[in-house]
């Protein structure tokens, strides 16, 4: 089984939504950097197929991550691309679970790093879920989340945008594996078919439930309601509202948040 084309092709069928992803990445990772120095412990929420951490365990090179996810197939790529790395642990969990966290350690992490994927939960549920990742970072640690989260009052600014961004990522280039055709090549495998089926069941299809995409505001107060200490926009590229496949490209947006306590200071504390 050629565990790194399936993640191969995982990223390039993002980046078909995502054209900037990686450089998202790489803003998520120097935010992480910043805040909390040389990360010792870092969880990847809803990491999928382990994107982010094989990038984080690239960039740092004594990181440990915990990746989880509820979706078996792409655990099952995450764990043949590096199952063999000590440093990576792939947690199965279904954040929609109200103990989904307890197999992970209170206050063990320096971050929590997500991309694309909280959109997935419904209001109640990402709104518990902040507060579960509240209590996981530690002091003075980060939590980073690259998401839609519309800004307000430029209605038709996002209506132009969201256009334009239909236009800009309406299909995949000859060849190459879109969503879709990504979803029906890992459903017809005959190692990942069984988990793909046992994922849609799931998920009610291949297509994720409807999403929930509130302003920027919505996360702000409710990660300050969890207990962060400070929630805002630290990076944003275009202002699209919605996060249907066409217009993710322009909805790029990272949140950063410490939580409460002081900060480590720079010379002593960093790590
Ligand atoms: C679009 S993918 C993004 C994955 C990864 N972060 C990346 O950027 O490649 C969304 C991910 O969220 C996960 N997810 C959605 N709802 C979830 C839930 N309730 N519990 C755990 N994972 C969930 C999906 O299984 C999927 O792996």
């Amino acid at each position: 089984m050629n565990w790194s084309w399936w993640l191969e092709t995982w990223d390039r069928q993002q980046e078909l939504l995502l054209p900037d992803r990686e450089e998202r990445f790489s803003f998520m990772f120097d935010l992480v950097e910043a805040v909390v120095g040389r990360p010792r412990a870092l969880l990847d929420v809803a990491g999928g197929p382990g994107s982010i951490t094989l990038r984080l365990r690239q960039r740092f090179p004594d990181v440990r991550v915990t990746l989880i996810d509820v979706d078996p197939s792409l655990l099952a790529i995450a764990t043949g691309v590096m199952g063999s790395d000590s440093n990576v642990r792939v947690v199965r969990a279904d954040l929609a679970d109200l103990n989904w966290a307890a197999a992970l350690s209170a206050g063990g992490y320096d971050a929590a790093i997500t991309a694309n994927s909280l959109h997935w939960l419904e209001e109640a549920g990402l709104r518990r879920v902040y507060g579960d990742l509240a209590k996981l970072v530690r002091p003075g640690g980060v939590l980073c989340n690259a998401d839609p989260m519309p800004p307000e009052g430029i209605d038709r600014l996002i209506a132009a945008l969201e256009e334009q961004g239909e236009h800009r990522h309406a299909s995949a280039p000859e060849g190459e594996l879109d969503w879709g055709s990504w979803w029906k090549a890992a459903a017809g495998d005959p190692v990942l078919g069984s988990l793909v089926a046992e994922r849609n069941r799931r998920f009610g299809g291949e297509i994720h439930p409807p999403d929930f995409t509130p302003p920027l505001r919505w996360h702000e107060e409710a990660l300050l309601a969890a207990g962060f200490r400070e929630a805002g926009c630290v990076w944003r590229r275009g202002a699209a509202a919605a996060s249907t496949p066409e217009t993710q490209g322009l909805s790029l947006l990272a949140l950063s948040e410490k939580k409460r306590g002081s900060l480590p200071s720079r010379s002593g504390g960093r790590r």
